[in-house]
């Protein structure tokens, strides 16, 4: 029996298929390289001795994901593949929709079709909006800003109500919240194409050379500094976290939803300064103008991830500044030469 990741090349994916595989499951990864690098596979293979089933293709395609099914024993389903930019779901909102909810739809479809009814779901703190009050917890309500967000919150929906429909299927929600950090070997990372939306490979890139100085957006907010704060957690704790909420799944039916994230608040500030200090290299800052959409404040009550999966993050700031400047520093372009 395996465990089917989708999207199992990007940044969460690749990490969650090396630390399930440390923890004995077999692992079987679909991707369509949209945000992700083939070379991905050949960086696992180094990390973990072995080569990964991978299968190449769109959730949208259902026949392709049907002949994916059938060629493997799937027990479950980690779902991963989604577009995530806020600024580009904002700019094409059909893009998201489709890809993100249509892909769901099409994944769900098949697995029942299957008699796979398993799935842990890739969710985000973005399903708490703008107006919840920090540490939050998984009763609050959702809501959302943007298309990307949206979507989230609607896949989200969708899982609970096919688990309310059928009590065969057992539904897992994970919440992350900002995950940055990469394997302690350097060889696996977040690679996103073009400028980067989200501050950690932002600074990295800063650091690195390739971008001359980074926008700090906002220092006015009410944060000990006026920047921005969020609950930074290292992703191969997240990876842990899924290999956890994977176990619990298995043998519980219904929908379960988790936080994934530190609980602890780190500001822009924070990052920066601990980034220097950790690793002995400048990165430029500009204060500018806060960036629509955000808010001042935000991390998680992790206490039902601990108390129901035993799950707490062992990684801390250092750890986390260390591993995402070993992967950028290695791979000054990503996955590409
Ligand atoms: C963002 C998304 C969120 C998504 C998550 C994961 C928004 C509004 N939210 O979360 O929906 O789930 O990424 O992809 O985009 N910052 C800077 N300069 C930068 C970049 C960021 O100062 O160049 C600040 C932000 O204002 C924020 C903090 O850094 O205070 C973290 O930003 P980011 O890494 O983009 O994450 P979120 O906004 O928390």
């Amino acid at each position: 029996m395996a465990i089917l990741l989708t999207g199992g090349a990007g940044f969460i994916g690749s990490h969650t298929s090396v630390e399930l595989i440390k923890a004995g499951y077999d692992v079987v990864l679909v991707d369509d390289f949209s945000n992700s690098s083939p070379e991905v596979l050949n960086r696992l293979k180094t990390i973990t001795g072995k080569e990964i089933p991978f299968f190449q293709g769109s959730i949208l395609d259902k026949d392709f994901l049907t002949q994916v099914f059938q060629e493997n024993d799937i027990e479950a389903v980690i779902h991963f593949a989604a577009f995530k930019a806020v600024g580009e779901s904002v700019a094409q909102p059909l893009k998201y929709y489709h890809n993100n909810i249509t892909g769901t739809i099409s994944l769900l479809e098949v697995m029942q079709e299957q008699g796979v009814k398993k799935i842990v779901f890739s969710s985000s703190a973005t399903v708490y909006g703008m107006n919840n009050v920090s540490p939050l917890t998984e009763d609050l309500p959702t809501s959302a800003t943007n298309p990307y967000g949206y979507t989230k919150v609607m896949m989200e929906q969708i899982l609970m109500d096919l688990a309310k429909a059928d009590a065969d299927w057992s539904v897992t929600l994970l919440r992350y919240f900002n995950p940055i950090g990469a394997h302690e070997s350097g060889l696996i990372g977040e690679a996103p194409n073009g400028i980067p939306n989200n501050l950690m490979p932002y600074i990295t890139q800063v650091a690195v050379g390739k971008l001359a100085e980074l926008s700090v957006f906002g220092d006015d907010y009410d944060t000990a500094d006026g920047t921005g704060v969020r609950d930074y957690i290292h992703v191969v704790d997240l990876a842990n976290g899924h290999a956890l909420a994977l176990k619990h799944n298995l043998t519980e039916k219904g929908t379960h939803i988790f936080n994934l994230g530190t609980g602890n608040g780190y500001s822009v500030l924070d990052l920066v300064k601990a980034f220097e200090a950790e690793n002995k290299v400048a990165v430029p800052y500009v204060i500018k103008e806060r960036r629509p959409g955000d808010i001042a404040t935000c991390y998680a009550d992790a206490s039902k991830a601990k108390e129901v999966l035993g799950w707490t993050a062992q990684k801390d700031l250092h750890d986390m500044m260390r591993d995402s400047w070993k992967w950028q520093s290695q791979n000054p372009n990503g996955y590409d030469k």
